[in-house]
C-alpha cells in the first residue's frame, strides 16, 4: 500500500493564514510582531534560508529586517548589534543565521540573545525549559513537525520512536518533544551500529542527518510515519531528503515529500514563535 503524504506545504498555508489575525491585533496594540534577521557570510544556501525567513513574516503583515555582515566580522561587532535589537522594543525575535563563520564561538552568540527573544529556541534558557517538559520557544525543526503530527492524528504515546541525527537545531530538541509525548525515544546518527535494527522498530522515524536519501525502504517499518527533515542539494540541482521517498513510500503508512514536507512548516513555526513573544509581551499570553 502507497503511504498517505502528510503536506507540510498546504498546514504551512493553513497557518500563515490564521496568523494574520493574531498579528493585526497585536498591531493594533501598538505591538506589530518583529522579527529580526542575523547574516554572517555569503553561504548560498543560507542566504535563501534568511530571504524565505524575512519574506514570511512580510507576507503575513509582521515586520522583518535582515542585519548581514562580511564573514570576517569581529564577534564583538555582531554581539554589540544582538545587544541592540535585545533593548529594541520593536524587535520581538533575533535569529542568527547558522552555521556562522569558522572564528566565531557560536554558544556565546546564542547566549547574548535575550532568552525571551530567542525565537529558535537556542539559548540555554529555553533548551533546558524544554528539557524539563516545560517549553518557552521550541526549536522550529522539531516544533513543525509535532505540528505535522497533530494534524496527521499520530498518537505519539507508547509509541517506539527513532531520531536519526542528534544536532542541537534538529535531533535533540526532537527527541525531547518525542520524551515529552510519552513516545520511546532512540536517537541514532550516521554511525550508529545496526542502524536498520533500531529504525525497522520505529512506529515513528525522523531523519535528520543531512544525508540525501540515507533511509532506504528495507530501513521501514510497514505502516510507520516517515518524517524527511533532510534538504539536500543533488549534482542536478534538484532538491532531495534524506529519505528515499519513491522506495519509503511503498512500505510507510504516512511521510514527508521533499520538498513540500517539513521545509515550509519550519518558518511557520518561527513566525509562530515571533507572534508568540510579541503577545507574551502585550500580556496576552
Ligand atoms: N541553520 C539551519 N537551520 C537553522 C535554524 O533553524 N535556525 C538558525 N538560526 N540557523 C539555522
Amino acid at each position: 500500500m502507497t503511504a498517505q503524504i502528510i503536506d507540510g506545504k498546504a498546514l504551512a498555508d493553513e497557518l500563515r493564514q490564521s496568523f494574520k489575525a493574531r498579528v493585526e491585533a497585536l498591531a493594533a496594540r501598538g505591538q506589530r510582531p518583529g522579527l529580526v534577521v542575523i547574516l554572517v557570510g555569503e553561504d548560498p544556501a543560507s542566504q535563501v534560508y534568511v530571504k524565505n525567513k524575512v519574506n514570511g513574516c512580510l507576507a503575513i503583515g509582521m515586520h522583518s529586517e535582515k542585519i548581514t555582515y562580511d564573514a570576517a566580522v569581529d564577534q564583538a561587532t555582531v554581539l554589540k548589534k544582538i545587544a541592540e535589537l535585545n533593548a529594541d522594543p520593536a524587535i520581538h525575535g533575533i535569529l542568527v543565521q547558522l552555521p556562522l563563520p569558522k572564528h566565531f564561538d557560536e554558544e556565546a552568540v546564542l547566549e547574548a540573545i535575550a532568552a525571551d527573544k530567542d525565537v529558535d529556541g537556542f539559548h540555554a534558557e529555553n533548551v533546558g525549559a524544554l528539557a524539563q517538559g516545560n517549553p518557552r520557544f521550541i526549536p522550529c525543526t522539531p516544533y513543525g513537525v509535532m505540528k505535522m503530527f497533530e494534524q496527521g492524528k499520530v498518537d505519539l504515546s507508547g509509541k517506539e520512536a527513532v531520531v536519526i541525527g542528534r544536532s542541537n537545531i534538529v535531533g535533540k530538541p526532537m527527541a525531547l518533544l518525542l520524551i515529552n509525548a510519552g513516545a520511546t525515544v532512540t536517537v541514532c546518527n550516521s554511525r550508529t551500529k545496526d542502524l536498520a535494527g533500531h529504525t525497522r522498530r520505529a512506529d515513528i522515524l525522523v531523519a535528520a542527518v543531512g544525508k540525501p536519501k540515507f533511509v532506504t525502504a528495507d530501513m521501514v517499518k510497514p505502516g510507520a510515519v516517515v518524517i524527511d527533515v533532510g534538504i539536500n542539494r543533488l549534482p542536478d540541482g534538484k532538491l532531495c531528503g534524506d529519505v528515499d521517498f519513491v522506495g519509503c513510500r511503498e512500505v510507510a503508512g504516512q511521510i514527508t515529500p521533499v520538498p513540500g514536507g517539513v521545509g515550509p512548516m519550519t518558518i511557520t513555526m518561527l513566525l509562530a514563535n515571533t507572534i508568540e513573544a510579541a503577545e507574551r509581551k502585550a500580556g496576552i499570553r
